[in-house]
């Protein structure tokens, strides 16, 4: 089960859990960064790093964060915006690099809505 970032990164966006992954799957979108669920290979090493918790397993989400759960993984199986196709399992963020976007759930999120 992948692990989730979710509402407390947003606008923080500490980014130390970056440096502990080992698989590189944490993307950085524009207000918040994005795990690929199909990329992680659930070790956990990004949840203890995150200064504001914003990270936990999947099946760990609380019930009022759960839209999260199936927004980390729109960011890579829906075409974000001025992108043509979706990003998928692009191989590693260093690979990729800072996307500069977020999903419209993101772009659009207000503290207290989710
Ligand atoms: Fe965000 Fe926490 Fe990582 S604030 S960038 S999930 S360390
Ligand atoms: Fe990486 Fe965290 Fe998954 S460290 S492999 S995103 S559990």
């Amino acid at each position: 089960m992948p692990y989730v970032i979710a509402a407390a990164c947003i606008d923080v966006m500490d980014r130390s859990c970056m440096e502990e992954c080992p698989v590189d799957c944490i993307y950085e979108g524009e207000r918040k960064l994005y795990i690929n669920p199909v990329e992680c290979i659930d070790c956990g090493a990004c949840e203890p790093a995150c200064p504001v918790s914003a990270i936990s397993q999947d099946r760990r989400v609380p019930a009022e964060l759960r839209e999260f759960v199936d927004d980390n993984a729109r960011f890579f199986t829906q075409s974000l915006p001025g992108r043509d196709a979706p990003l998928g399992p692009a191989g590693g963020a260093n690979v990729v690099g800072p996307l500069g976007v977020d999903t419209e759930f993101i772009a659009d999120y207000q503290p207290g809505t989710a």
